[in-house]
């Protein structure tokens, strides 16, 4: 296919499979995934299921399976090229092959901030880097940190980065579009980010898209973060949310600022994320609710921090992302608190974060004078108004008690009260979308924990769960590559996806299952999408996919294994397994 990778990347970006989907089915929510009526066959119970993680879908009635843009291409009867087109036309895209330029562009853009973030690196480790390293291990961050994070060192020359990137063959005004270097009033170029930390932003494809700049001393703001690029919108990135993303952790901890994440991190908090300097948008909320169903707001303890998560919650409701606030006392941000108080501690305080109802309950008390009956009675009133928005009633009736021994009123006259916000309350949405919420209850779905099968399973499907968790998390090519060729796939679906995946590695690019279905033949792309599905819920460890390797590794597949191992023959094979374990 002559369309380049890094136009598909960005097609599928702005395809959320979600909302494409959701246009043609009606889709629930149901935990991290989406279910609905398939459309590709008739059922009366839905079996369709969408997995914003991998961006793929699968239905359990009929096996249809694959990615935004096959999903696009059935549902229409369109050809693959038409299919492309309509969804860049829907997304804003230029055509592929009208739009060289600006495609063009952004993948130069892509490999400047790559090498502009090895060179702050670098520099971070050579002699002009002193300060810069004095500097980090005074905020205690270890060398392991520095790496994962792949901080660094901007000097204080003002053309350093520009020449390096002009050594490289970058143009000026290639440069001054990256928002890597500036253009003064006499025209001449100089870098932006000088004299500074550097803190690399990283987006979901491992691509390097901005960064944010730490002032160590002197005059000039504190941070200095890059300015919206053709690969960056500010309003959308999320710091650190690459690394947050991997750890399949249902819970995200949402801090404000750079330098609380990554203490976070260091402290064993790999779940940490945080915005780059703005409020929390609509956007950001959306991205972090496909991936996690709590957050956990660690914002600074000041006035403006309170004030931002009261913000963050709300954006976060509307996600039907459950919300817990963390109270901090003694300390302005996580990173003060872990290293006056250590880890443990900040532990405990995550363990009892408030609920959004315990914060809302405590700022409304701090309005009140309760010792005064008129104080009390308003206090009374507007606590029921928020007790009414909560659907449980067990709930309600431990809050009316709290309530009554906090306030000394008698807990029968709250309880009225509340059923009178109740009744105030019942005409507003609020109340009937977290009835909605309660209905939904945990997710379905099937789940097949392969490593109770992992041995009695043929080689092919090893070979599936190597090739969904290279998908999953490209981190671990490395550990396959070393260990593998693409000759111990036996099974020729994933023998060649594995070939079209390393080329993609190779070629730099982050390779999610949508972008490897741009290479893979309709058979794989459905097999994968199957495979997506049974995982969808199971964390593969190191362990497990060393299993499947050495599984590859020991006596090669006899030629009987491979005839009868069709995916049909799999497929059943799966589905008793599953039925087994029921
Ligand atoms: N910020 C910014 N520009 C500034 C100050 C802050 O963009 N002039 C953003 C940065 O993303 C920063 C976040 O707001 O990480 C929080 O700011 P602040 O609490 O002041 O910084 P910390 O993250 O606590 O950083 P440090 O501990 O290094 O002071
Ligand atoms: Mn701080």
């Amino acid at each position: 296919m002559a369309i380049p990778a890094h136009y598909i990347q960005e097609l599928i970006q702005r395809n959320n499979i979600v909302d494409a989907i959701s246009g043609h089915v009606h889709l629930k929510r149901n935990g991290r995934i989406y279910k609905g009526l398939c459309p590709f066959h008739s059922e009366r119970t839905p079996s369709f299921t969408v997995y914003p993680d991998t961006q793929s879908y699968y239905c359990f009635g009929c096996g249809a399976g694959g990615d935004v843009i096959n999903f696009t291409k059935e549902i229409n009867g369109l050809t693959y090229i038409e299919t492309v087109k309509m969804l860049a036309q829907q997304s804003g895209m230029p055509l592929p092959d009208e739009d060289d330029k600006l495609s063009r562009l952004k993948s130069r853009i892509y490999e400047m901030n790559r090498i502009a973030a090895r060179y702050f690196h670098a520099n971070l480790n050579s002699e002009n880097g002193k300060t810069a390293r004095a500097y980090l291990r005074k905020r205690q961050l270890s060398d392991k940190t520095i790496v994962s994070f792949g901080l660094g060192y901007a000097g204080d020359d003002w053309r350093g980065l520009c020449n390096h990137l002009k050594s490289k063959g970058y143009t000026e005004e290639e440069m001054t579009s990256a928002y890597l270097v500036a253009r003064s009033s006499k025209g001449n170029v100089y870098d932006i980010f000088r004299n500074r930390v550097m803190f690399p932003i990283i987006d979901l494809r491992g691509n390097v898209i901005a960064f944010g700049g730490r002032l160590m001393e002197g005059e000039g703001p504190k941070y200095l973060n890059s300015g919206d690029t053709p690969v960056f919108k500010k309003s959308n990135g999320l710091f650190a949310l690459n690394i947050a993303k991997k750890t399949g952790k249902e819970s995200f901890i949402l801090a404000e600022g750079y330098m609380d994440v990554i203490s976070l991190h260091q402290a064993g908090f790999n779940n940490a994320i945080a915005t780059l300097g703005t409020a929390l948008t609509s956007q950001q909320a959306k991205l972090i609710a496909d991936y996690a169903k709590n957050v956990i707001i660690a914002y600074d303890s000041d006035g403006a921090g309170q004030k931002a998560t009261r913000r963050a919650m709300d954006m976060f409701s509307k996600e039907n992302v459950s919300v817990q606030v963390l109270q901090m006392e003694g300390a302005k941000d996580p990173d003060e608190y872990i290293k006056r108080f250590g880890k443990e501690k900040f532990e405990m305080l995550i363990n009892k974060a408030n609920s959004a109802l315990d914060f809302e309950l405590i700022k409304l008390r701090q309005q009140y004078d309760i010792r005064d009956t008129q104080g009390r009675i308003d206090y009374l009133t507007k606590a029921c108004d928020i007790l009414a928005t909560i659907p449980s009633p067990v709930l309600q009736d431990v809050y009316c008690s709290r309530l009554a021994n906090e306030t000394g009123a008698d807990k029968e006259s709250i309880k009225l009260e509340l059923e009178n916000s109740k009744n105030k309350a019942y005409k507003s949405n609020n109340y009937k979308k977290n009835k909605e919420i309660l209905k939904e209850g945990i997710a379905g779905g099937i789940k097949v924990d392969y490593r109770q099968q992992g041995n009695t399973l043929p080689k092919v499907f090893a070979q599936q769960q190597i090739i969904a968790s290279l998908i999953r998390d490209n981190d671990i090519f490395e550990l396959v590559d070393s260990q593998l060729t693409e000759n111990d796939f036996t099974d020729l679906n994933m023998k060649n996806a594995y070939i079209q995946y390393k080329k993609l590695k190779q070629e730099g690019q982050d390779v999610s299952y949508a972008l490897l279905c741009h290479y893979l033949d309709d058979e794989t792309r459905k097999i994968l999408a199957k495979i997506n599905a049974g995982n969808a819920d199971i964390i593969i460890t190191q362990n497990d996919l060393q299993m499947h390797i050495d599984n590859l590794k020991s006596a090669p597949m006899g030629q009987n294994e491979i005839k009868q191992t069709s995916v049909e023959d799999l497929q059943k094979r799966i589905e008793s397994l599953k039925e087994k374990r029921k």
